[in-house]
């Protein structure tokens, strides 16, 4: 039975990868964070809770990194632990490049003495290539627009040296966004569907949104785990981009589910703020994954609609079920 290791477990990806690679076999090890409340909900929801074994690990901290690669042993480790919020990465630039940046070389120096045999497998993003025009594929530059875009940059090269200088089996999947019915609450797709189902069921009357022009390519987070593995399965570590190969504006997120959600225009329960524009946005982010396809066998399996209706039939179920606002 071959250990994994994922960085950031209790995050949206963390949660879809355990349960992939549980379904796989594997004994997965976690790790998670010090916080004054319990960070485990996704992990229980999906019912995987018990059948992890969690580790408590800070990649702001080198001692917690060693301790926990040491404790698990790993055959493949996975970074997915990220200050992942691009607006925040405004406001906490020094905060974000030290957790999504240094953080990924801490773990890549851990990796050199504890387990150099270990393959690993770092989140770059899709956010790497920031306004740089049309589809974008491994051999497209780097034009990063936010402090998160700028330190993601820094830890997919500084893989990239580690793979070639000191021979570690390391991959950069650059994911374009994917998103879930475990989305963050703060990430503009998920805010829509929750905030959407509190406006149905009168919990709210209005909520607001920025850019509702910037266009995604918008893919289901539990199809792009899956690529995560398979490039750790692969005779060679290579680089590979991640993406459906179609891009959605934010008001056609929003016009799609308040169709599914069975309600009127939107434009009675939205306001634009001013304040939740960024310093600097990526207007049109969209993918060619053509290598993945053809190399891994990867394509994603969820269409844009389906991914609609799926986050908005859980958020429905959701917000029945709880009284908490949202607060950004
Ligand atoms: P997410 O839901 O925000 O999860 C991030 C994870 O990182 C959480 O488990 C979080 O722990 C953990 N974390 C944050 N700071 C940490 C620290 N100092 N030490 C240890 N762990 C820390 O993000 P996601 O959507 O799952 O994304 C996973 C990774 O892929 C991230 O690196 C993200 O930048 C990258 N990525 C995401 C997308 C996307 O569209 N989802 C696309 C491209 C790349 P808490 O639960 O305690 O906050
Ligand atoms: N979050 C948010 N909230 N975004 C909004 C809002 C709002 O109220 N209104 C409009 N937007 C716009 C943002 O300005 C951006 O252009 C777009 O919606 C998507 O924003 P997010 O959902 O926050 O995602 P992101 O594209 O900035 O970043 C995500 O994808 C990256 C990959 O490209 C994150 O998951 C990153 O971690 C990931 O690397």
């Amino acid at each position: 039975m071959k250990n994994a290791l994922i960085f950031g477990l209790t995050g949206q990806d963390g949660t879809y990868l355990a349960d992939f690679l549980l379904k796989k076999g594997y004994n997965v090890f976690g790790t998670f964070r010090r916080t004054s409340h319990r960070c485990f909900e996704r992990l229980e929801e999906i019912g995987i809770f018990d059948d992890i074994t969690k580790i408590k690990a800070d990649i702001s901290d080198q001692t917690s990194i060693n301790s926990a690669i040491r404790q698990a042993k790993p055959d493949e480790i996975y970074n997915l632990a990220a200050q992942s919020f691009v607006g925040v990465s405004f406001q906490q630039p020094i905060l974000t490049s030290d957790v999504t940046g240094l953080g990924t070389l801490r773990i890549l120096d851990s990796i050199r003495d504890n387990a150099p045999d270990a393959k690993f497998y770092q989140a770059s993003s899709s956010e790497m290539f920031g306004d740089f025009p049309g589809k974008k594929d491994e051999k497209t530059c780097f034009r990063p627009r936010s402090p998160y875009g700028v330190a993601k940059v820094f830890a997919h090269h500084m893989t990239n040296h580690y793979k070639e200088a000191y021979k570690i089996f390391a991959c950069c999947g650059i994911l374009f966004n994917h998103e879930s019915p475990l989305r963050g609450l703060e990430f503009v797709t998920r805010k829509i569907t929750y905030e959407l189902a509190r406006v149905k069921y009168k919990k709210q009357k209005k909520f607001s949104l920025g850019n509702i022009y910037a266009k995604r390519d918008w893919g289901f987070a539990g199809d792009y785990v899956e690529a995560m593995w398979l490039m750790l399965q692969q005779k060679n570590p290579d680089d590979y981009v991640i993406a459906t190969g179609e891009s959605h504006s934010v008001e056609e997120f929003l016009t799609l589910a308040t169709e599914f959600m069975g309600m009127g225009d939107w434009k009675n329960i939205i306001e634009i703020d001013k304040t939740l524009l960024r310093p600097t946005d990526i207007e049109n982010l969209v993918g060619n994954s053509s290598k993945a396809r053809k190399e891994l066998g990867w394509k994603p399996k969820t269409s844009f609609k389906n991914l609609v209706k799926e986050m908005v039939e859980h958020d429905l179920e959701y917000v029945k079920l709880r009284t908490d606002p949202l607060s950004e």
